[in-house]
């Protein structure tokens, strides 16, 4: 197969930028390759004609809510193949072995699966520009080499069946969802907003909105936060903060960057 299909999802960009390395590497080699958000995609209409890629971020030790009902949400295939790539700060224990069943309880081939560490995004507390600045190269280094090992035919898909699914436990459970919304809150500092509005135009479940009244952005109860941080990591007045007002701001990519990827 010739074309390539990759799904990403990202709050500060860190997935984004690996999957856009992957896109780059596979478009040197001819192929044919189109990136999709799954923050607004019904996972029922993927193609099982490409080949399929994965491109997201852990939490909790697995992945986020959303990530889950996307691959839940993928049609039945007849050996598709598909490979997978996460972003994580250091370790995460259960995605990889959940995800290989999720592909094949639903018939797609796994051709590869990999972890990518990256700069942290969870509750930052020290900032180290230049560190990260190592990481992110290291990491985009590791995404070429695994896309052209996966050209190759290289590439695994490693797991620990049983561990695996237990550690995908916390983060598919819907009561740490709920403690999560209620003690990890998005908070908007009215004297640094500056009333753009990019953080409500990037929510990717629409927790966010802008008040009519005042145009300040603000919190909708009945549509859940999912804590990916997003909107966090992308104002540039720093005046959101997700959990402790402590925590620092990170992005990996302009927000011009973000702002093209998920319009496409
Ligand atoms: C709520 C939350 C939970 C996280 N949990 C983990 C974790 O269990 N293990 C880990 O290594 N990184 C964890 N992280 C860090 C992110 O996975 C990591 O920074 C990732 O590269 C962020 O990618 P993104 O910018 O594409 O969202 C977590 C981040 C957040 C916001």
């Amino acid at each position: 197969m010739n074309e390539y299909h990759l799904y990403w999802f990202s709050g500060s960009g860190n997935s984004l930028l690996i999957c856009k390395a992957i896109k780059e590497e596979l478009v040197s080699k001819e192929k044919e390759v189109s990136m999709f958000t799954m923050d607004k995609f019904d996972p029922s209409q993927v193609s099982t004609e490409v080949v399929n890629g994965f491109v997201v971020s852990v939490y909790e030790q697995g992945l986020n809510p959303l990530v889950w009902d996307f691959l839940y949400g993928l049609p039945k295939s007849n050996n598709t193949p598909v490979f997978f790539v996460d972003t994580l700060m250091a370790y995460s224990g259960g995605v990889k072995g959940p995800v290989k069943k999720i592909f094949k309880k639903k018939g797609y081939k796994p051709l590869g699966a990999i972890e990518i560490i990256m700069p942290n995004n969870y509750f930052k507390r020290k900032d180290n520009k230049e560190k990260d600045k190592l990481k992110i190269e290291r990491g985009i280094l590791k995404a070429r080499k695994f896309t052209n090992n996966l050209l190759l035919g290289k590439t695994k898909f490693r797991d620990i069946p049983i561990y695996s699914y237990l550690m995908s436990l916390p983060s598919k459970s819907k009561l740490v969802s709920k403690l999560m919304n209620r003690y990890v809150t998005v908070s908007i500092n009215e004297e640094l907003c500056d009333k753009c509005g990019i953080c409500t135009m990037i929510c990717p479940t629409g927790h966010l909105i802008v008040n009519e009244d005042s145009n300040y952005p603000m919190t909708l109860k009945s549509v859940s936060c999912i804590q990916c941080l997003r909107c966090m990591s992308f104002c540039h007045s720093e005046a959101i903060k997700v959990g402790s007002k402590k925590n620092l701001t990170y992005k990996a990519l302009p927000i011009k960057e973000m702002l093209k990827e998920l319009k496409k």
